[in-house]
């Protein structure tokens, strides 16, 4: 097996129980993250109605019911929204949460969707497992219309200079990798987490890419003591 396919089968291996482990790992702070992002999209875009919405790395569908909850909250038409993933396990919690939402069965990488016809791409958790990013950064071009956004959240990888970055280094891992395990029954999966963050990319190194795509980075910001990023890029 290789890289990509071993990181897509132990997400299929931990589907059943990421939920609940999402929500007791983060403490429910991601929702304030993913509240965030939603809402700065949609002011960036700045229009009434939108087209299509592709929810790149969907997982259980998390971020998808963001987008419909904020869309409606700021008077939004928000006419469709694609799931992409290409584990079938995670896919099949969220078509059971969301059995009107249409989702495809892909990697980032190599999308079955139109060109030019997303006016948003979202990546939320999930750059971090692309192993071909490059390749992903240029499909989600090919993918948005112009002047469309792509909106990445991401545990990006952070020089440790302050105590409270060696607090949350701790709990990343010691804590999450022995508690997610305990949930899932599964430790490997979430020593992963952990180590895939160190060996990732920087907010700039990762903006870079993103501007060899074309895709021009308009808004950055970290939340929770830089735990969670946000990266907003529009499409040139
Ligand atoms: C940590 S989960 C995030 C799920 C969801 N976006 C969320 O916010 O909860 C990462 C997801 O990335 C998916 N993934 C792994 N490799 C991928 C790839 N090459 N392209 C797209 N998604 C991928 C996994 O199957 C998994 O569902």
């Amino acid at each position: 097996m290789g890289k990509q396919e071993k990181i897509v089968s132990m997400f299929n291996d931990i589907a059943g129980t990421y939920d609940i482990a999402n929500r007791v790992l983060s403490m429910g702070i991601d929702k304030s993250w993913r509240n965030k992002a939603c809402n700065l999209a949609y002011k960036f875009y700045d229009k009434e109605s939108i087209d299509k919405i592709v929810d790149v790395a969907c997982g259980t569908g998390d971020m998808i019911e963001f987008w419909q909850k904020i869309a409606k909250e700021n008077g939004i038409v928000l006419n469709n929204i694609v799931g992409v993933d290409p584990s079938v396990g995670m896919m099949g919690v969220a078509k059971e949460k969301l059995p009107d939402v249409e989702f495809i069965e892909a990697g980032a990488a190599q999308m079955p969707i139109e060109s030019d016809s997303a006016d948003v791409i979202s990546i939320s958790y999930g750059i971090r497992n692309v192993v071909q990013r490059q390749e992903a950064f240029d499909e989600f071009a090919r993918v948005l219309k112009k002047g469309g956004l792509v909106v990445i959240s991401e545990f990006t990888k952070n020089e440790k200079t302050s105590v409270l970055d060696h607090v949350t280094d701790f709990y990343m891992n010691k804590i999450l990798p022995t508690l997610g395990g305990l949930i899932s029954r599964n430790k490997e999966a979430y020593t992963y987490l952990p180590n895939s963050i160190d060996e990732f990319l920087t907010t700039d190194n990762l903006c870079k890419e993103l501007r060899q795509a074309g895709l021009e980075p308009i808004h950055t910001q970290d939340f929770s003591m830089k735990i969670s990023t946000l990266i907003i890029a529009r499409k040139l």
